[in-house]
Parts: C-alpha cells; structure tokens; sequence
C-alpha cells in the first residue's frame, strides 16, 4: 500500500472539512501518508498537491467550504488531462483516492480506479441527489439554512400580508424544497419531480386568506420552474401580492450542522478503512441508520427515489 490521497471535487458542501479531518487523521493513525490534493480534479492535473499532518486538519471540523478548494474540471473530461492526472498519482506515489463529491465527481472516479488507482467515494453535495444513499453529507446543513431563511421571510410577509416565492438550490432534485417545506411550514412547495397545478396552490392560498391568514410561502426548487413566471401567475389567480425570494449561495455555505460533522466523520474514517481493507472502488453511503459501503459502478447508477409520503405530510399539515 502506497500513499493516500484526498481531494474535493465540483460543488462544495458544509460538511466537507468534517470529512477531510477524519480521513486525515484515521490514515495518520494507521501510518499512512496523506496528501491533499487541493481544487479538485484542476488541481490533480496541475500537480497542486500537499502532505498533510494532524495539524493540518485541525479546527476545521465547524468550518464551512473546504479547506482543499475545489472545481469543476472540464480538462478531467480529455485524455489529455487524464493523462496528466494519472502521472501526478505517480509522481506522488498515491494509489489511493478519498474523493469527495457528487455524481459527476464520482463518475471521475470510477474512470481512475479502472486505471489502477483504488478510490473510495463520499456523497458531499447540498443537492441529496444520489439514489445510493438516503442523505448526501451538506444537504442538512442546506435545509438548516433554507429553513431559518424562511422564518425571517414569513416575519415579512406576514407584516404586509403578502405571498413569497422562495427559489431553493437542487439542481434537479426537489428534496431541499421538500425537507425545509416541511421544517418551515410552507404553504406549497414546487418540485421538478412532478408537475405542479397552479390552480390548486392558489386556491389553498385564497381559502388560507379568506381565513385572515397573511402569509402565503411557496417554496420552489430550481429545477422545477421560472421564478417570476411562477410570481406572475400567482399573482393573477389570487390577487395576493407577491415577491421572489432567490437563496442563491447562502444554501452552500455556513457551518455544518451536527448531523453532517457526524455523518462526515463516519463516512471519513469508513473511507480509509475500506482503503486499507483493499478495497478498489467503493461509495460510502448511509441507508436505514448503517453506513454502507456499495460497488461505485453500481452507486452511480441507482436512482434518486423522491419521498412522496413527506409532500403528503406537508400538504396536510399545512393549510
Ligand atoms: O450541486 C450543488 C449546486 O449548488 C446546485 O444545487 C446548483 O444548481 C449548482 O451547484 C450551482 O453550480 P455552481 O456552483 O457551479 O454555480
């Protein structure tokens, strides 16, 4: 067994520190040397990489973004860069890969371990878009913040007796509008999962109205609609007044909740021990309350189930 290397790849997600510190310090610990290997896959190619100590990770467990950068790397995509990135591997002695990403990150992966490097994969994405584990590390944190955001806008929205369109990060996964809907007690929420019947939202908000209530939040996912189209259209069924709220980047950043420092120390240290185990190519997940290790071929190829039973609990308990 050579040496490991750890990097963070495409969008980054609270919980990402927790994730670095534990696999830093669980290869330490086995007397392994580490490397990291800062802003992704850019970074590999570039050679950009540096070995760590126990210090390196330390005081970082709460901190947001990742202490290595990160990137969405096009040149991974060529032979070219490929090629280039396998050499550094070499050069570095590195034949094992903690990698720490969504979809895209670890199909990168996969393509390395079919090139001798033994990769072990973390789900670190706020989207929760990876069928092969019931919860992606950053994601609580995202609806931690979504959530609070929402308090602060109804305040607002109460006062004037107003409706909110609140646009939430997912790409095209609804599970951030579907989690802080309910942690918020939004009225409605819209999902790229399934189509949406303005009709019926409008008319929850009208008899919600009718009942002297002056708050109306609908919560929609980015991938399942046009913000203002969806503002204007409401506007025009219900005559509420009505503004759009964009979250943007807020979702991605912040210290990471407790349940993701927990869920990334675990799948950290399960990360180099299935490294260690020899391992060549394996998905750290969490499913039914376990941690589980899965086959990466097959992890990147299960599908995202959406938990309809939630959406019916939002719908009725929130009227
Ligand atoms: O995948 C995480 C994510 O935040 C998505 O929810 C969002 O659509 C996308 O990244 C934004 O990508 P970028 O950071 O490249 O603008």
């Amino acid at each position: 067994m050579k040496n490991i290397g750890i990097l963070t790849s495409g969008g980054d997600a609270p919980g990402m520190n927790a994730v670095i510190r534990a696999s830093v310090r669980a290869a330490l610990y086995k007397g392994i040397k580490v490397y990291g290997i800062r802003r992704g896959y850019e970074g590999l190619i570039d050679g950009d990489v540096i070995e760590m100590n126990a210090s390196s990770v330390g005081d970082i467990i709460q901190r947001g973004g990742t202490i290595l950068g990160t990137s969405r790397s096009e040149r991974f995509m060529t032979e070219e860069g490929f090629q280039k990135a396998l050499n550094v591997l070499e050069v570095f002695d590195i034949d094992q890969l903690v990698v720490l990403g969504g979809d895209g990150t670890m199909k990168g992966a996969l393509k390395l371990s079919e090139h001798g490097i033994a990769v072990a994969c973390l789900p670190l994405t706020i989207d929760n878009d990876m069928g092969y584990t019931d919860y992606t590390i950053g994601f609580f944190t995202a609806v931690d913040t979504v959530t609070e955001a929402i308090s602060r806008i109804r305040d607002t929205t109460e006062s004037h007796g107003r409706a909110n369109i609140v646009e939430v990060m997912g790409r095209n996964c609804g599970d951030i509008a579907l989690y802080a809907g309910l942690a918020a007690g939004a009225e409605s929420i819209i999902v790229p999962e399934h189509p949406f019947d303005m009709d019926s939202i409008a008319k929850k908000a009208i008899e919600g109205k009718n009942r002297g209530k002056r708050h109306h939040i609908i919560i929609l996912a980015e991938g399942a609609g046009d913000a203002e189209d969806i503002k204007t259209h409401f506007e025009e069924l219900t005559g509420i007044v009505t503004r759009v709220t964009v979250l943007g980047y807020i979702q991605r950043g912040g210290s990471p909740s407790v349940v993701d420092r927990i869920l990334g120390s675990n799948m950290g240290v399960a990360a180099v021990e299935a490294l260690s185990a020899g391992k060549k190519a394996v998905a750290i997940g969490y499913n039914d309350g376990k941690f589980n290790e899965m086959p990466l071929v097959e992890a990147v190829n299960v599908k995202k189930v959406y938990r309809d039973n939630l959406e019916d609990i939002l719908t009725i308990t929130s009227i």
